[in-house]
């Protein structure tokens, strides 16, 4: 396995598997890896010639200074997980390098970046836009792989690929949970062991939505009612949201007819969360 930091080195690599025409899976991460981003490894590893993973964790979608210097980093051991994973090649850029002295070019999406965590971290979409598309740009891979507990940042990246006309396949895989239910997420380990308890609600409350729209319930706000009371009547919680929103275009519904995402952004303590769950 090969660690490559400068960007010219990575893309001279490029280059040369795409002369020999080879498939690219790529994996991006801000690192700290959990069971989540080995999952999306694994099925990278299966489907493609070559596996790149990135790790890097973007100053430019932080919309939070304490945040980004708080968000956790382990490159040494993220480097064995990769290795034990038979990955090709972690790429580990410079920020300097990516963000040079005089950079002032963003890709800017509407509509999809403005609701849920829109509201709540102005900013993080230009950043995640900005740093996929050069990403896409230096890798140029065949195939990219996210997980599904990233739901708007999903639909973003799809939209900016089909947008810009990017021909890279977006796969989504499901959301690996710890056996509790707990969506792996690499600020988990942020949470000390009463807050990791108390989080325990985000996943139940998903749970509670999706057996109110079994039993048909479609009423979206009495769904949402249940869940917030599931997630206020735990300590140290508070809400950014409770949505119930059509799985496409991210507008709320107020009555489930068809398919919708349940999703919630929680503070437990001072970590921020996310998780989702499709109704259909
Ligand atoms: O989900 C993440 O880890 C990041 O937002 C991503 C997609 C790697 C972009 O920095």
């Amino acid at each position: 396995m090969e660690v490559i930091k400068k960007l010219n080195e990575m893309q001279t690599r490029v280059s040369s598997i795409k002369e020999r025409k080879e498939t690219i899976g790529f994996v991006p991460t801000m690192g700290a890896l959990h069971e989540g981003h080995i999952s999306l490894m694994h099925n990278a590893r299966d489907e493609n010639d070559k596996l790149i993973v990135s790790i890097f964790v973007n100053p430019t979608q932080f919309d939070n200074g304490d945040d980004f210097k708080s968000y956790p980093r382990q490159l040494d051991k993220d480097i064995e997980i990769a290795e034990s994973i038979n990955v090709d090649i972690v790429f580990v850029p410079y920020a300097e390098e990516l963000f040079k002295e005089g950079f002032c070019t963003y890709v800017l999406q509407t509509k999809l970046t403005e609701p849920l965590c829109g509201k709540f971290r102005p900013g993080h979409f230009k950043g995640v836009t900005t740093i996929m598309t050069k990403l896409f740009n230096i890798i140029k891979p065949d195939r990219a792989y996210l997980g599904q507990k990233d739901y708007q940042q999903n639909i973003v990246i799809k939209r900016l690929v089909r947008d810009l006309n990017m021909m890279i396949d977006i796969k989504v895989l499901p959301t690996v949970r710890d056996k509790d239910g707990l969506a792996c997420s690499s600020r988990n380990r942020h949470l000390n062991p009463q807050e990791r308890s108390n989080a325990l609600c985000i996943y139940n409350s998903l749970l509670k939505a999706k057996s109110m729209y079994s039993s048909s319930i479609k009423d979206a706000n009495k769904i949402i009612e249940e869940m917030t009371s599931i997630i206020k009547s735990e300590e140290y919680t508070r809400i950014d949201y409770v949505s119930i929103v059509n799985p496409n275009t991210l507008e709320d519904v107020s009555c489930i007819n068809g398919k919708a995402v349940a999703t919630v952004a929680v503070r437990v303590g001072d970590t921020r969360l996310i998780d989702n769950i499709i109704l259909e």
